[in-house]
């Protein structure tokens, strides 16, 4: 399947895989690339040598392209921007802010550089900046996220701006890939279908909530100080919500949460930590292979394609 965004990137499937904090390490970013996909390592809030360990580990595991996310709100992230240069790595994406101090020197070394974007505005602030193409991201996203929903913002972004655009939040299967299409996408991101894949180096806790998860399990923390947090509900969520609701300051707040994605993650409290996934946990019932679920959802985007195509 031939769009913009595979030929740019060079890969076979119009579908990435999240650079997500503590998720996207070596092993799953390998295994969505090999499938076909684009498997990001997650920067986070990592050192740049910790960065430069996984993309390394990566190129072992597979021959195919992985490129990494940088989080710009990173301590390490100007560290992080000069290791992805060293290292050659293919392909950015940048989370929680505007790139434009690393931006030409990314271009300059052939990197491809692509923003997740949460408003038009910021769609064409980073075309401006010379970006390859941006990731339009929708409120039913795991992790940090903005306010309008991938339903309204993707064809806004689509027709503001005139790089390609990738769909993000709230996608699972091949029904979302081709709304995404419709809406104007010419590739996907999917964040929390592949932290339920087999390859994913995510405690087993982790992974079952997720595939527990009902369509309204998810709630939204840190709204009240800016920086709204999307997780499934859990003992955590409900601490730091009675706390937002009694106006409790930012630093308390930012310290009921510190560690707490970590510890869900690699130590599988899922009561006390954070459990980060998107609205579209409900749609998942099953831990599969990356090479399955990529392959599922190509298959079923094609024979919705064709159904759609038949209505007269
Ligand atoms: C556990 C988790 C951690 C995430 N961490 C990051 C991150 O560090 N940087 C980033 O740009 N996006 C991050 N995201 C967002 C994903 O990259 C992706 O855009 C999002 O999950 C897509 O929505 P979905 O979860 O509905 O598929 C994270 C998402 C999850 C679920």
């Amino acid at each position: 399947m031939r769009t913009r965004i595979t030929e740019l990137l060079g890969i076979r499937c119009p579908i990435l895989q999240g650079g997500m904090a503590w998720v996207a390490e070596q092993h799953l970013a390998a295994a969505v690339s090999a499938a076909g996909g684009l498997g990001l390592i997650g920067g986070a809030n990592a050192p740049g040598e910790a960065v430069r360990g996984m993309v390394r580990s990566a190129r072992e595991l597979t021959d195919k392209p992985v490129g990494v996310n940088v989080m710009l709100m990173s301590p390490h992230a100007a560290d992080v921007a000069r290791v992805v240069i060293e290292e050659h790595v293919p392909v950015i994406t940048t989370g929680a802010g505007i790139p434009d101090r690393y931006i030409k020197d990314w271009k300059a070394a052939g990197i491809r550089v692509i923003p997740v974007v949460a408003s038009v505005a910021q769609a064409r602030i980073m075309e401006r900046l010379g970006a390859d193409a941006v990731i339009a991201e929708g409120t039913e996203s795991g992790g940090h996220i903005g306010e309008t929903t991938t339903m309204a913002l993707l064809p806004q972004v689509a027709d503001a701006v005139r790089i390609p655009v990738i769909g993000a939040g709230g996608i699972a299967d091949g029904r979302g890939m081709l709304a995404a299409f419709a809406l104007g996408a010419e590739a996907v991101q999917l964040g929390t279908r592949f932290v339920a894949s087999k390859e994913a180096v995510v405690s087993d806790a982790y992974k079952e909530r997720i595939l527990a998860a009902k369509d309204i399990d998810s709630t939204v923390t840190g709204r009240r100080i800016g920086h709204p947090v999307r997780s499934l509900r859990n003992e955590m969520t409900r601490e730091y919500l009675k706390l937002e609701e009694a106006g409790r300051s930012p630093e308390e707040l930012e310290a009921l949460t510190l560690g707490t994605l970590r510890r869900a993650v690699q130590d599988g409290d899922i009561k006390k930590g954070t459990v980060m996934a998107g609205q579209c946990a409900g749609l998942i019932r099953e831990i599969k292979p990356c090479a399955e679920i990529i392959r599922d959802i190509m298959e079923e985007f094609r024979l919705l394609a064709e159904k759609v195509a038949a209505y007269e």
